[in-house]
């Protein structure tokens, strides 16, 4: 049975997600994108999985960066999510952001973060897996912004 891509992704869309930001810097250009493909694989060892789209213009730049950073984002934070999910060259000066103990950068106003070590590229599909090791993280208060239905939401009260 062939699947029309349409259709999975319809369907995969009721799988509620939170929202990241995966952020990276080669060369001193930075990068970033919106990603919900976002897991935690593995405690010990840390190890933490996203996956990113092989058209995404990103995808060069965490690539060949040593370590990429994972903000995610906070309910306030759906016009953050939308500048990374568009296709501007330089979404990081847009936004206010800051460098983690490791130097990746990492958005402000995430109600989580996570540096992480690129340890493993996958190519699967039309998209690469980069299992990544966790060298530092945090969090801090706040609630999540939420995309289900291809649409963002909030947690009701
Ligand atoms: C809520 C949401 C989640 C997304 N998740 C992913 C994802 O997990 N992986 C991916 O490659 N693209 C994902 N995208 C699409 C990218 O953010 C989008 O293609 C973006 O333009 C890529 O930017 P770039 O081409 O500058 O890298 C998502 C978009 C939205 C709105």
């Amino acid at each position: 049975m062939s699947v029309d891509p349409q259709e999975l992704r319809r369907v995969a869309g009721h799988f509620a997600t939170g929202v990241t930001v995966v952020t990276a810097e080669h060369e001193g250009v930075t990068c970033g994108l919106t990603v919900n493909a976002f897991i935690t694989v593995s405690l010990d060892p840390p190890l933490v999985l996203v996956s990113i789209g092989t058209a995404s213009r990103s995808l060069p730049c965490v690539s060949s960066a040593p370590r990429f950073g994972i903000s995610v984002l906070a309910e306030d934070q759906e016009s953050i999510a939308r500048i990374f999910a568009g296709k501007d060259d330089d979404k990081l000066t847009r936004v206010p952001a800051r460098r983690g103990q490791t130097g990746v950068p990492l958005l402000e106003g995430a109600i989580a973060w996570l540096e992480c070590r690129s340890e493993q590229r996958i190519a699967a599909g039309d998209h690469v897996l980069f299992l990544a090791r966790v060298e530092g993280l945090g969090a801090g208060p706040g609630r999540p912004l939420l995309f289900f239905h291809g649409r963002y939401g909030r947690l009701a009260e």
